[in-house]
């Protein structure tokens, strides 16, 4: 599928948190199609270095693809790349602590896993229970739900897909066995916890989530790469966080106020930053959207108590100078 079709979501507010230092360098945590990464790259300029990873191959490519196309354009303005394939909890394999003047994550799936059946993420096309984002991992939907027994099923279940109805659907499964595409389990989940009145969400949405989130490990992902990240910014240097479930956004703000309370991080969104109607109607995937975003502080390792007002912002101004 082509890459026209993923519109980046807050891309505005994005680039707004972010406040891309020219010359500076920046991760990418989650290149996709490359729709932030580029937003990025024309304002790094040629003296720049963009990092981004993404754990899927096809998507990789796709980015690369389309950066090289930026190249193409921006000539000598195009900042130094470094793509990698693999996961972002690894980033600290990748830089050097107080490398950074930021770091983007736009966390989950993208519209490319969704629309490809053959990706299995989709109870709206049939396909293969797949939904490995990492084609080279092992781990697939189908061993998870034909293999794990019935009570850590429900338990897996309720917990990553806030599902209240785990159990039942859980018992179904195992009665179903085996179960090898995205249409027999979302009729399976159907039948035996069938929409009820008011449901905006096909019944099987929840269910399909947990399993995604279990399968590609992805909270765990989310819970290694916050922990790096405060020690990879430079003072000054921006985190910005999106997420699009209340698992990932709690994680986020949890990791957040964990910086703020260790003086590491000054958070900059008070409350998430959400999507206008305007970007909904346009894009409907934005709907659940909360960005997050935070500022490495400096640490003297003498003082911590926090710069107050003129201050602090003095302190920030010469951070951004450096
Ligand atoms: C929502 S899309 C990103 C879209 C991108 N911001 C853009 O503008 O096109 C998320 C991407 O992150 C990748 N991804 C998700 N979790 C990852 C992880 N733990 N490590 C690396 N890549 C990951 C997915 O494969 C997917 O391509």
């Amino acid at each position: 599928m082509s890459g026209e079709r993923h519109v980046p979501v807050l891309w505005m507010e994005v680039m707004e948190y972010l406040a891309v230092r020219r010359g500076g360098t920046y991760v990418d945590c989650t290149l996709g199609f490359a729709g932030h990464a580029s937003a990025i790259a024309k304002a790094l300029g040629g003296a720049g270095h963009l990092i981004g990873f993404d754990r899927d191959p096809e998507a990789l490519e796709l980015a690369r693809a389309r950066l090289a196309t930026l190249a193409g354009e921006l000539g000598e303005a195009m900042p130094k790349l470094t793509l990698i394939h693999g996961e972002f909890s690894r980033v600290a394999e990748f830089v050097k602590p107080g490398e950074l003047d930021g770091m983007l994550a736009d966390f989950g799936t993208s519209s490319m896993h969704l629309d490809q059946a053959h990706r299995g993420f989709s109870f709206q096309a049939d396909g293969p229970l797949d939904m490995r984002m990492n084609t080279a991992q092992e781990l697939t939907a189908e061993q998870v739900v034909n293999q794990v027994d019935e009570n850590d099923l429900a338990n897996l279940i309720y917990e990553l897909g806030e599902e209240r109805r785990s159990r039942r659907i859980a018992r179904a499964i195992v009665r179903a066995r085996p179960i090898t595409t995205t249409a027999q389990l979302a009729g399976v989940v159907r039948s035996s916890a069938p929409a009820m009145k008011g449901d905006k969400i096909h019944p099987a949405t929840r269910t399909f989530q947990a399993l995604r989130i279990h399968v590609n490990g992805e909270l765990d992902e989310i819970k290694a790469l916050l922990e790096n990240a405060p020690a990879l910014l430079k003072p000054g240097g921006r985190l910005v966080l999106i997420s699009f479930h209340s698992l990932e956004d709690r994680l986020a703000k949890d990791a957040m106020r964990d910086g703020k309370e260790a003086g590491t991080l000054e958070v900059l969104t008070r409350k998430p930053v959400t999507a206008g109607e305007d970007e909904v109607q346009r894009n409907p995937r934005s709907r659940s959207a909360k960005l997050r975003a935070a500022e490495r502080i400096e640490l003297t390792g003498v003082d911590r108590t926090p710069l107050r007002g003129a201050e602090k912002m003095k302190a920030r101004q010469q951070a951004r100078q450096r």
